[in-house]
């Protein structure tokens, strides 16, 4: 079997090309996508047409799923799909209009992090022109760990950082966020989490390193000020360009992400009533390593 996997111009990504997801894959070309997404990290699908029981049955191929811990965001018919939108109803959100405001891994924030993510895009706000916005940037922060200096990696090699939804709401409410108040079934569902910076890939063996701007609170047992400086030199050391691809969207298009050799950044620039809307499944993951 030989899948059509197109690689980007990036340090990571590819597309697959010739595959419908409304049919289900056979098992021997879901191997091959597997394998695809272990090695590109971020795979692409586009002009797929699925509706929400064909996304949640694709995404249950690689494992359980997660019902994110922003509930009031989940798709009323399908908890496990978080709906990431911008779009209102009336005075209520309809899905999580901030998603990916900062450089970030979905779920860092918990004791056992997802595996990857898979958003599939419904509606795509775009310019007069045409031109698509709200782009998404994901950087490999396995090429980002293996540019690192010896000296470097031995540094970080075994230190650990507190990760927080907490401290993602805490930016979002000093960037002026008044909406972004979280309630106390979210703290108690996500207290913080504690990982090694250095993750090793359970699948490719692979190291790459584990912080994000926004949902890494900091780094432990270092004085406040080289922890400080250190978690800001990782951070954007990992979002260099040389290790960051770009996303345009198109309606239709079926983008997933392995997490743990990632992050992302989602760029806010639309407001209604350019429409932005996707449904995004979550993988569950194994402890972090
Ligand atoms: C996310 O962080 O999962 C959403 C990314 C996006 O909205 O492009």
């Amino acid at each position: 079997m030989t899948l059509n996997v197109r690689t980007f111009d990036a340090a990571l990504g590819a597309e697959v090309r010739d595959v419908d997801l409304s049919n289900p894959p056979d098992d021997e070309t879901f191997a091959a996508i597997e394998e695809a997404y272990n090695e590109h990290s971020v795979l692409l699908f586009r002009e797929q047409s699925i509706d929400e029981v064909q996304h949640l049955a694709f995404s249950r191929r690689f494992g359980d799923l997660e019902v994110h811990v922003l509930d009031q965001y989940l798709h009323p018919e399908h908890p496990e799909i978080l709906i990431v939108s911008n779009v209102m109803d009336g005075d209520r959100h309809v899905g999580i209009y901030d998603a990916g405001r900062y450089w970030h891994t979905d779920l860092s924030y918990m004791a056992v992090p997802s595996r990857g993510s898979l958003l599939y895009a419904i509606e795509v706000p775009h310019d007069e022109d045409g031109k698509p916005l709200g782009d998404t940037l994901f950087a490999s922060t396995s090429a980002a760990y293996d540019a690192l200096s010896d000296s470097m990696k031995s540094r970080i090699a075994d230190l650990k950082a507190e990760f927080s939804l907490a401290n993602r709401h805490a930016k979002l409410i000093a960037d002026g966020d008044a909406n972004a108040e979280l309630e106390d079934r979210h703290h108690d569902r996500a207290p913080p989490a504690v990982h090694k910076i250095v993750r090793t890939h359970p699948i490719t063996g692979r190291k790459s390193i584990y912080v994000n701007e926004g949902q890494t609170a900091r780094i432990l047992d270092l004085p406040e000020d080289e922890a400080r400086d250190l978690l800001e030199k990782l951070c954007t050391h990992c979002t260099k360009p040389e290790f960051v691809y770009r996303h345009k969207w198109r309606p239709g298009d079926l983008l997933m992400w392995d997490n743990i050799p990632t992050q992302h950044l989602a760029i806010c620039d639309y407001a209604l009533p350019q429409r932005r809307y996707l449904h995004r499944t979550t993988l569950r993951g194994t402890p972090p390593q």
